[in-house]
Parts: structure tokens; sequence; C-alpha cells
């Protein structure tokens, strides 16, 4: 995130936060294939930054000057997507507007289509898109003429697309034609190297926007954030760390109890020492029949993950911080599923 909160159409490759490999390859790929024009489909699960990503395909095309034209196929009626997509002339049903309607397809002529939640299009919608990504050219419902339109379509899904094709509700050709390439956004508990640069940049953008002057958050709460589970992703981050912004104190620093309850439960779940107090946590471990080998392998985990939070996520640090080379850093990050 940068100093100025960007306008929503002004998002780049530069605005998305995450330095873990996978965010890196993900960032080559998209700025490989920006330039070229074939369709992108990106997968993920809710809140991963599949939007994020989209904007900035468009931003780093040679489209860029041209419109970004979001429709949400869940969002519009099944009735009312014909109409949305290629638009109508006047006359063409009965209570519809005076001098028709342009389409949303029309509208992107020259820029990018995303079409948001793309497993929600009916069976008949699917075979309209599927003729139209064949033919380029729209026919404006009501009309005889039909006009050249020239779109780039990213579209974007939180279901597993191909499970849908398997069960024959989504049209394998147009599934096809979607996707092209690919983009999957993992979800942020595979990518917790992540999460630090996350919290700054959340921080930088609020402080900005709520005139706040928040320093950062404690250790017990970076803690729990990289135990957390994130069901809802860096959305999920982004709206506790509003919430936080809410409560905070004079202090200025992010505490755990500035922390939605379940957040905070769930995290401990994961977690060996903590603020039950060590000794607590070994007896706890004990019953749950966890040998020394275990029980040393969960600390080192919940220390190498400290180290990470520490250091920012720069792994030449957290290495320096726990006193092991970085192959030996990255060993233990692969054998903690931390990477
Ligand atoms: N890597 C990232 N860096 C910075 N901000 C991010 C990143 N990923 C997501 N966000 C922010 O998180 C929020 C959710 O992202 P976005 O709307 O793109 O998710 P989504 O995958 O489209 O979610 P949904 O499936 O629920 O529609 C947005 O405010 C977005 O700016
Ligand atoms: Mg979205």
């Amino acid at each position: 995130m940068r100093h100025h909160s960007p306008k929503l159409s002004h998002f780049t490759a530069d605005h998305i936060v995450g330095l873990s490999p996978q965010m890196l390859d993900l960032k080559e790929t998209l700025l490989k294939v920006a330039p070229r024009n074939s369709n992108v489909l990106i997968t993920g699960e809710s809140g991963t930054g599949k939007e994020l990503f989209a904007r900035a395909l468009h931003a780093a095309s040679l489209r860029r000057a041209g419109p970004f034209v979001k429709i949400n196929c869940a969002a519009i009626p099944d009735t009312l997507v014909e109409s949305e997509l290629f638009g109508y002339e006047e006359g063409a049903f009965t209570g519809c507007r005076k001098g028709g309607q342009v389409g949303k397809l029309e509208l992107a002529h020259r820029g990018t289509v995303f079409l948001d939640e793309v497993a929600e299009l009916s069976c008949a919608m699917q075979a309209k898109l599927l003729r139209f990504l064949q033919e380029r050219e729209i026919q404006k419902l009501g009309s005889r003429r039909t006009i050249f339109v020239d779109v780039r379509i990213v579209a974007a899904t939180n279901v597993n697309l191909e499970q849908m094709v398997k069960y024959k509700k989504f049209r394998e050709d147009l599934f096809y034609r979607l996707n092209v390439i690919n983009l999957h956004i993992p979800p942020l508990r595979e990518r917790k190297e992540d999460i630090p640069l996350l919290v700054d940049a959340f921080i930088q953008k609020f402080n900005l926007s709520f005139r706040a002057g928040v320093n950062g958050v404690a250790p017990e709460v970076m803690t729990a954030f990289l135990h957390y589970p994130w069901p809802g992703n860096v959305r999920e981050l982004e709206n506790c760390l509003e919430r936080a912004f809410n409560l905070v104190d004079e202090e200025k620093v992010i505490q755990p109890h500035h922390l939605p309850a379940h957040l905070y439960a769930l995290a401990g779940e994961n977690r060996l020492p903590g603020e039950k107090g060590f000794p607590g946590q070994v007896t706890a471990a004990f019953r749950q029949g966890k040998t020394l080998a275990q029980i040393m392998e969960q600390i080192e985990k919940t220390v190498v993950l400290q180290a990470l939070a520490e250091s920012k996520g720069n792994k030449a640090k957290a290495a320096q911080l726990l006193g092991i080379s970085r192959p030996g850093l990255y060993k233990k990050l692969i054998k903690y599923n931390l990477m």
C-alpha cells in the first residue's frame, strides 16, 4: 500500500502487499500475462484479493486507458443479467428505459470486463456468454444489429469451477474459454509471512483515513494473527484491524482485548507458550498425550513464527534472531508448513 489511498480504479500490482514465494510468483505471472489479451480466471477463497488482482491486471495491461467494468454475476437477478450484459433497444420490452440501455460489455469496449462470481451464471447466460466469447459481437435485446466489442474477460470465483464442470453445473467449453490463464490466490493461512506486512500496510492506511496514530500491534496480537486460520482471509484481517482502531486507547498499540473474542480463542488452540503460563500449557499437552518431541516441535514452531513476526517477514532477519542460517530457517518453514 502506498502512502496515499488510491482510487479503486488506480490499483496496480504495487498495491498488492505480499512477499511470500506464492505472492511473488503470482505478481510475476500477473505482470507477464497482463499485456496479452488472453482471458484470465482468478480463483481463491473469499477475501483473498481476487478483485484487487483483477484491477491490477487491467492497470498493467495495454488496455489501462480503457474502462474496467465490473459485473457481479451473483448480485444481478437472472432475468436482468442479459440486458445488463448486452443492453437493449428502446421498446425491447414493456417497462424498459427510454432510449434503451448500453450493455456492460459494450461499455467495456477496449477495456476489461471483470465477471465476478462467474459460477453464479445461469445455464442460459453461460451459453450466451460463450457465444459472445466466440464471436466477439453483441446483439442488444430487441435489435438486429450486431456490434463488435473488444474486451478482455477477467473472471473470478471462490468455488471450484472444475468440480462444477464435472457435475455439469458449469459448461466445460465456457470454462476453458475463461480459464486460459489461471491465477490462484492461496488462502492467508498458507502464506503467513505476508501477515506482518499486511498488518503494517493496513495500519498505515487506517492511520491516514482515521487520522489516528496507531503505532502497531502488541507481540501477543501478532502471535494470535499468525496462528489464527483466517477463514475470511485478507478481508477479515482488514476488518479486524479496522475494528481494533475503534477500540484502541491512549497507548496506541493494538492489544489482545481489541480483537474479536473468537479470533483470540481460536488462535490460542494452536498455541503452546502463551498467556496461560508455560507450565500450565505443558501440563495440558501431557494430558493430550503429547511426547517431549512433539512439545518441543510445537515450541519450535511458535518461536519461529514469533521471529518472523518480529522481523516483519524478513527471513534473513528472522534467521539472525534465531541464530540459525537462512537455509536452516527455510528447512523449518517447510517442516512446519509455514511457507
Ligand atoms: N495482497 C493484498 N494486499 C493488500 N490488500 C489486499 C490484499 N489482498 C486483499 N486485500 C484487500 O482485502 C480486501 C478483500 O479483497 P478483494 O475484495 O479483492 O477479495 P475477493 O477475493 O474479491 O473476495 P470475495 O471472494 O469475497 O469477493 C480488499 O479491501 C483488498 O484491498
Ligand atoms: Mg470479490
